[in-house]
């Protein structure tokens, strides 16, 4: 093996939260073959890009990059560039045709292969490892996790269901749930290091099934809260189809699981939601929601929708509005419909929804859900929020950015404090994003 700045690495992370949680297994992988970490990738002789590919617009983002990276290769001689994530996965060895500077690539189930593939480089070959691998879920790794105080914990990998426009089955493979000893191994670990924050990582984390015993993940969070007692617990992502009233009881009954539920909808019609494959109707939607608000009063909901999908009509997207307007979501992240080539819709549905006319609806939702959000934030000025520090604010060292246990984002006067700690904060003021006050 070489030394020196070659053997430094440097991971660029796109996408979602799981992406995230794999570099911190990518980057204790590397550590452990005798890499070294780099500051920025300027230091480093191996860049990592872990990609996306959900949308389209995620795809031009990684494309705009490599042509920034090709320029930096010229420069630096013996810099070794490697593609991971969903976009090698996805697109296969296509993936090296986006641009002559890739040396190799890896897909999510085949991390473990880094440091082979660092040598076949260095070899003159341009390697790719892609296979799935379902009995994968890097266990015995010991995460490498860029915070102290907040750690990502995957409990599963992959995802079963097929919703039409999605390509994260094709990226991540089939579902397989880690082993409920081995979380809570990790969680202990993570509460005796000081973490204040865990949150529990699947596509589809209802879906959980402890491999030997069939536990549930209502199961899992209840034990992960007891082991972990002065953390709080988050979790992502749920499905509608798979939220039980075991999970809902589990989180009004522990304190420290945050009272927060992301729940991607996607569309108000069921009409859409059926072409969606989404696995239920927009009525048992509701249903699901006011079980959960009867069961935690004061719950804080956020959503994912999709504007424009295929063969979506205006009344859809009226559908759509009223729903934002009836259930009243903390927030919602809103996309419009990008077709994505070997997905179901992509196979069977025409995305007939004109360009103009999806950003115009998307438009429409964003305006709606800005001034419920902004009137659920107002709602909340005056009073005192129990607020976990997460980091210095990105305006002035002087103020700390962190949210309370319901997700709301909180900046506020730092007075002494520090990141890490529980502080009492009386708001003061609240945009449609975020809330400002000063410590109670
Ligand atoms: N597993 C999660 C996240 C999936 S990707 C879940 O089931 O919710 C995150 C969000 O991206 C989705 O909820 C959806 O709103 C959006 N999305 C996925 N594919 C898309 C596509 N082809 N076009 C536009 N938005 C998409
Ligand atoms: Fe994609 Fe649906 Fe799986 Fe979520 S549940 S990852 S949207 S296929
Ligand atoms: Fe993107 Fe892959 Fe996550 S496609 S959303 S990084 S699972």
């Amino acid at each position: 093996m070489t030394t020196g700045w070659s053997n430094t690495f440097y991971i660029h992370t796109f996408g979602c939260q799981m992406n995230q949680a794999d570099s911190s297994i990518m980057t204790a992988l590397l550590l452990n073959e005798g890499y070294s970490q780099a500051e920025n990738e300027d230091e480093a002789g191996i860049i990592l890009l872990n990609t996306c590919a959900v949308r389209e617009n995620a795809v031009d983002r990684i494309e705009n990059y490599l042509q920034h990276l090709q320029g930096l290769k010229k420069r630096r001689k013996g810099l070794i560039l490697g593609i991971t994530g969903c976009i090698p996965q996805y697109r296969k060895e296509e993936t090296l045709g986006l641009s002559g500077a890739i040396d190799f690539l890896a897909g999510p189930d085949s991390y473990r292969a880094l440091p082979f593939l660092i040598e076949e480089v260095r070899a003159g070959r341009r390697p790719s490892a892609l296979e799935f691998n379902p009995a994968e879920t890097y266990e015995g790794i010991d995460p490498r996790r860029p915070s102290s105080i907040s750690a990502f914990v995957p409990v599963m990998r992959g995802c079963n269901n097929m919703c039409a426009y999605c390509v994260v089955p094709f990226t991540r493979g089939r579902e397989r749930s880690h082993r409920f000893s081995s979380v809570l191994a990790e969680v202990r670990k993570l509460s005796s290091a000081g973490y204040r924050e865990i949150t529990l990582l699947g596509q589809n984390v209802n879906s959980y099934s402890d491999p030997g015993e069939g536990r549930s993940f209502a199961e899992l969070l209840g034990a992960v809260s007891q082991e972990a007692p002065a953390a709080r617990i988050r979790f992502t992502t749920s499905h509608p189809k798979d939220i039980s009233e075991a999970l809902v009881r589990a989180i009004a009954e522990r304190p420290n699981i945050c009272n927060h539920i992301h729940l991607p909808v996607q569309s108000g019609s069921s009409r859409v939601l059926a072409q969606m494959n989404r696995g239920h109707s927009i009525e048992e939607y509701r249903e699901k929601i006011a079980l959960i608000r009867s069961v935690i009063p004061r719950v804080a909901l956020s959503t994912d929708i999709i504007a424009g999908f295929c063969g979506e009509e205006e009344s859809d997207h009226q559908s759509t509005l009223q729903l934002l307007s009836d259930i009243r979501f903390d927030l919602a992240y809103t996309f419009f419909y990008s077709t994505r080539p070997g997905t179901l819709a992509a196979r069977t549905l025409a995305d007939d929804v004109p360009e103009e006319v999806k950003k115009r609806r998307l438009q429409e939702i964003i305006d709606l859900q800005n001034s419920i959000s902004s009137e659920i934030y107002q709602q909340a000025v005056g009073s005192v929020v129990e607020v976990l520090a997460e980091s210095e604010s990105r305006r002035s060292s002087a103020q700390l950015m962190g949210r309370t246990d319901t997700n709301r984002a909180v900046v506020f006067e730092r007075q002494g404090h520090h990141p890490g700690e529980l502080v009492d904060v009386v708001i003061t003021g609240a945009t449609s994003a975020t809330l400002t006050g000063r410590p109670a």
